[in-house]
């Protein structure tokens, strides 16, 4: 007679007399309305004075392939510079675009530790340094890989690679242009990174004419698709089964190929031990034993490297040399530079850098306009109960910092959208994290661990690509419009060309 107990409450609404039904929809009215329009969320109603949009309008603005401008244009609208609040779903979101804050958040030791997201996890980054939870596990990470990897001593060591690989995408842009006219930077450059971070993590190089190399750089580019996507499981409990929109799926199939490629480059290490005991940082991990690192927790870190090492770098230079193609006198001035301190007949090498100022400033222009990760990418998560500001702030909630919006901010920069590298020259600005005018390496402690390996990288190599060639658009120009996925993409790839200066 009665309806079972786990029928849906649609048919028990059909079964409640009329009044009840009506005050039922009442409340599910209400709780939608409270979810989707209330000013901050629903994850905020209960306690925050902090001003910040309705769920509906951050989820639509989180979704655009420009969030960190849609962000900032809903924190300026609601006067929430330096805090706003919102929800998605049941997760609670704060986001500052104001210097002061934004150091106040990353230097804190609340924010010490970062939200795992669903795809993070099942990738298998909670076991890497990136998304492991603070503590002593992530500590020993971070110190063995600032004393193995990341050390100036080892970025110098590897200085004679980097060129090699720099000489390799001069020589690949030379042939590419003989067959097609013009290049698409962008597949050049992937190659490139990744064959910089296989080199000085796993000392070795990947062919790309082969199958590996194809296989190696799918695999980095489905990681970061899966970590891009605004994943609906992970902050409405009811979507985490569904698996809606194939996040899950997809990880798993990917991590099985990790497993398989890492595993094999770290059995490959262990051959080779018994025979010569060679030492780069797969060796190191390998050293610290199976009670302090599993082979499972090894193939996390050194994929993570894998990972972020090469697209950031990527993407950076292909932003840059974007900007020279559009600022042909920059560029001369750049190459002039490059002429008079190194000469047309010797290659440029690291050692050079220091006495390259204006590149250096071309550099951090790019940075400033068009930073890898505009949300820094990698969001906080607050460990504890703190107060920011005079707003308190519940343990659990996701921190983010929109360093766009700071860089784009013109009561901190003057003509913030026009590139000019020169203002870099009059002044000095630190972008390694103590100005947070400008981090877009982050701060704080979990500050990037590969900025001075990625600038190296990115600075001689824009060195040996300026020095080799002019730089000219092709009939396709090029388009500034950006993408935001895991980083901050061109949307439409960089397609130029490139005359060899004479000798
Ligand atoms: C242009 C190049 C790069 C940019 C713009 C960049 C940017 C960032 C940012 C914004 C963060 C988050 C920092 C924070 O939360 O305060 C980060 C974290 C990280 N980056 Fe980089 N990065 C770059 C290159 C690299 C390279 C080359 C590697 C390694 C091979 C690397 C490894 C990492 C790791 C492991 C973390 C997580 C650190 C932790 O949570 O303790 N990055 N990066």
């Amino acid at each position: 007679m009665f309806p079972p107990a786990d029928d849906s409450p649609s048919i028990l609404v059909l079964l409640l007399p009329n009044a009840t039904a009506f005050s039922f929809h009442l409340l599910l009215l209400f709780l939608a309305a409270a979810f989707l329009f209330f000013p901050g969320g629903i994850a905020w109603t209960h306690r925050s004075h902090i001003p910040g949009p309705s769920s509906l309008a951050a989820a639509v603005a989180l979704s655009s392939t420009t969030a960190h401008r849609a962000l900032a244009a809903l924190s300026s609208s609601l006067a929430a510079n330096r805090l706003m609040a919102f929800s998605l779903g049941f997760s609670r979101f704060i986001i500052s675009s104001h210097p002061e804050t934004a150091k106040e958040i990353l230097n804190s030791s609340a924010f010490a530790d970062r939200p795992v997201k669903e795809s993070a996890r099942e990738l298998l980054f909670h076991r890497a340094m990136g998304f492991a939870p603070f503590g002593e596990y992530w500590r020993n990470l971070r110190r063995i890989s600032s004393t193995h990897l990341f050390c100036p001593q080892r970025i110098e060591a590897f200085g004679d690679r980097r060129r090699e690989i720099g000489e390799w995408m001069v020589e690949e842009v030379r042939v590419l242009m003989g067959k097609q006219g013009k290049v698409e930077m962008k597949e050049v450059l992937h190659f490139g990174a990744l064959n910089n971070v296989m080199m000085s993590v796993f000392g070795k190089k990947i062919d790309f004419d082969k199958g590996e190399g194809i296989e190696l750089e799918k695999m980095v580019r489905e990681g970061y698709e899966l970590l891009g996507i605004l994943n609906w499981a992970d902050h409405l409990p009811l979507f985490r089964w569904m698996d809606l929109q194939g996040v899950r799926r997809r990880s798993r199939i990917l991590v099985g190929k990790v497993n398989v490629f890492v595993g094999k480059i770290i059995e490959e290490h262990k051959m080779r031990r018994r025979i010569n005991g060679f030492g780069d940082f797969v060796d190191v991990l390998l050293d610290l034993g199976k009670e302090k690192i599993s082979d499972s927790d090894m193939v996390a870190i050194l994929w993570e490297m894998i990972f972020r090492g090469t697209d950031t770098v990527a993407i950076l230079l292909e932003w840059i040399l974007a900007r020279m193609v559009l600022h042909p006198d920059i560029q001369a001035n750049a190459q002039a530079e490059i002429d008079a301190y190194v000469g047309k007949s010797r290659v440029v090498s690291d050692a050079d850098i220091p006495n390259l100022h204006y590149l250096q400033s071309i550099v951090k222009e790019s940075l400033r306009m068009h930073p890898p990760g505009p949300l820094l990418s990698w969001a906080r998560l607050a460990i504890h109960d703190v107060h920011v500001g005079n707003y308190f702030i519940p343990a659990g909630t996701t921190a983010m910092v929109n360093m766009w919006a700071i860089t784009h901010d013109e009561s901190i920069w003057s003509d913030p959208n026009e590139f000019k590298p020169e203002r870099f020259l009059k002044n000095h600005v630190s972008i390694m994290g103590s100005d947070l005018r400008m981090a877009p390496f982050g701060s704080g402690r979990r500050v990037c661990p590969g900025k001075a390996m990625g600038l190296a990288t990115v600075h001689l190599w824009l060195a040996q690509l300026l020095q080799s060639f002019k730089w000219f658009p092709s009939i396709s120009g090029v388009d500034l419009s950006e993408c935001l996925k895991m980083s901050l993409e061109m949307k439409n790839h960089l397609v130029c060309c490139a005359v060899h200066r004479d000798p």
